[in-house]
């Protein structure tokens, strides 16, 4: 199906075109005046030149044309050349009766389907999650939700930072604490036990302690390294610890992934592509792209065009061992081998920007994509609180991911309590189905490359552009259309009447905009288009609502007629919520 501008445009195109003019001017785009019409079109103010005539004539002569046809049931040449349309009803009417009955509403993807990777998440294992890595989460779900939606083939890769001194230090921790286990004895050479010599509650214990000891004593830190290391170079008794560990915490991870309602199609990490590591090395040297330089090898990636510097890729430190920047680049090595994806999609914070800058132009100089292959780095700002500086618990401690889920679904507890007698189990239910949206929409709503103040009161009311009002548009709708069937009358069939009314029509013309709203979202891999939308949507729906008496309405084919256009309403905002990543309770 065409999207409407498209279709607006082509009619005045032709006006254009039977004037004498271009058809290419008849451009069409939503008026910036709503006060004066809905659409507008400022092509003769472009042809002014082109054609050696003032503007206004240009566009009265083409608005005498436009009269001819029944599309606008008015056309404004207004000074200094702009014409202002404003749709038939019958035309809007028809348009949202096939978006009814077309897939997807109408949206037809540009292009081919394309096979995309998006790692996002980001753990690091054995650390808690923290507020930092729910931006990665929740953005990367609603894109390869948004991505899937388009056609395209999304594989979602959790890609956890598994390998690193973390896990030295949780094992070197260990190793003072309980040194009569088995996984410390060189001469060991029996089968480990398969329980975990310790529980999630330890581990997390374990990490910050030993995080804070490294800090302070150099030769604990150093001992880590070299348990790093032995874990790295196969020391069979560190691999099995480190397998405890990733049991123990991917059970956890799985459990904070899943509250969130983030899914991931691959739990691959950077231990993953260790073996990887070595062929890689080999082969940028065989290239003649790696190089030593004080005693580390590295691959140069700055470019003529730079106005900031730009340093070298290091692939290994001057003792051998590899760096974060060398398991990303031998997980592309990885993904292009097993996946062939077209496009690769990150995202981390953007402290990061730089360091994708130099592993995307060392993965394209060193032949390890395809000049095509798309790597695209989507970084995010950071997550403050109201005093503006990045979230903390009251304590000042770093903002735990549990804990912000916590406070979100327990305020939306107090909010629904206060608002209905319903049960305090129900109540619970909802509150934890409405706090997700709080929490998602709270984030998505901004641009990803933008700060935001996470703010529970905001988050959480009912009012304003925010998840809990989103959800309480659905759910008014919900009830009406149940109200409807109750009394006994048949939503099946039923069709869009030509709207009756100014809010009626501006919610008829809000609906319109969802294939272009999908098409830019896909394009732009932006989730807050969607919001955008959506809130909307929702705005000229509730306008729409409180102006008109639709369950009393005794003309049965107008009532007919809003029934259908409701059922579009609903349907339209739960594909949108569900590609952000939340649904809708059915009462709240
Ligand atoms: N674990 C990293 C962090 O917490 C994020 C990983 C992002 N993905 C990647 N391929 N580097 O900062």
């Amino acid at each position: 199906m065409k999207q409407l501008l498209d279709l607006l445009s082509e009619e005045v195109g032709k006006a254009f075109e039977a004037a004498g003019y271009a058809p290419a001017l008849g451009r069409v785009t939503i008026s910036n005046r709503p006060d004066l019409c809905e659409f507008q079109c400022n092509g003769a103010m472009a042809g002014a030149k082109q054609y050696h005539k003032a503007p206004m004539i240009i566009a009265g002569e083409v608005a005498e044309k436009l009269k001819e046809q029944s599309v606008f049931t008015k056309v404004d040449a207004a000074a200094p050349g702009f014409l202002n349309l404003k749709l038939s009803e019958s035309y809007v009417k028809e348009y949202l009766n096939e978006m009814r009955t077309a897939p997807k509403f109408g949206y037809e993807r540009a292009g081919g389907a394309k096979k995309i990777v998006i790692d996002y998440g980001g753990p690091n294992v054995a650390k808690p999650l923290h507020v930092g890595h729910l931006r990665s989460a929740i953005i990367g779900e609603s894109i390869k939700r948004i991505c899937r939606y388009a056609g395209h083939e999304v594989i979602g890769d959790i890609h956890m930072g598994d390998w690193g001194l973390q896990m030295g230090l949780i094992i070197y921790e260990l190793s003072l604490r309980k040194p009569e286990l088995p996984y410390f004895d060189e001469q060991y050479a029996g089968d480990y036990p398969a329980e975990a010599p310790f529980t999630i509650s330890e581990l997390e214990e374990i990490y910050p302690t030993a995080s804070k000891k490294s800090k302070e004593d150099a030769d604990y830190k150093d001992k880590a390294m070299e348990a790093t290391h032995k874990l790295q170079s196969g020391v069979r008794g560190y691999r099995a610890l480190w397998k405890h560990i990733m049991e123990v915490s991917v059970a956890d991870l799985k459990k904070n992934y899943d509250d969130l309602d983030v899914s991931f199609d691959l739990w691959k990490g950077e231990s993953d592509v260790h073996e990887l590591i070595p062929v890689m090395v080999e082969e940028m040297k065989k290239g003649g792209y790696a190089y030593m330089s004080d005693g580390a090898l590295v691959v140069d990636v700055k470019e003529e065009s730079d106005t900031k510097e730009v340093p070298p890729c290091i692939l290994l430190k001057s003792d051998g061992s590899a760096l974060y920047n060398t398991t990303d680049l031998a997980t592309i090595k990885d993904r292009m081998e097993n996946y062939h994806p077209d496009m690769i999609i990150y995202l981390t914070d953007k402290r990061q920007d730089l360091y994708f800058e130099q592993v995307f132009r060392c993965a394209r100089k060193t032949g390890l994509v395809k000049p095509e292959t798309g790597l695209v780095h989507i970084s995010f700002g950071t997550v403050n609180g109201k005093d503006g500086k990045p979230f903390k618990t009251r304590a000042g401690g770093v903002m735990r991911l549990e804990y912000l889920i916590r406070e979100i679904k327990e305020e939306m507890f107090k909010k629904i309590m206060e608002g209905h007698a319903e049960s305090e189990e129900e109540a619970r239910a909802t509150a934890d189905i409405v706090g997700l949206s709080a929490i998602k929409y709270g984030d998505l709503s901004n641009q990803a490359a933008k700060d935001y103040i996470f703010d529970v009161d905001r988050f959480t009311s009912f009012e304003g552009d925010t998840g809990p009002y989103i959800l309480y548009t659905i759910v008014r709708i919900k009830s009406i259309l149940t109200k409807y069937a109750e009394s006994g009358k048949q939503p099946d069939g039923v069709k869009l009447g030509e709207a009756k009314s100014a809010s009626e029509k501006a919610l008829m013309l809000a609906i319109t905009g969802f294939p272009a709203m999908i098409a830019g979202a896909v394009e732009e891999l932006a989730p807050h288009r969607v919001c955008a939308y959506i809130y909307d949507l929702s705005n000229a729906f509730n306008r729409f609502y409180h102006e008109t008496k639709i369950l009393t309405e005794a003309d049965a084919d107008t009532q007919a007629g809003w029934i259908a256009l409701l059922m579009l309403t609903k349907d339209i905002l739960e594909v949108c919520i569900e590609l952000l990543g939340f649904s809708a309770p059915e009462r709240m």
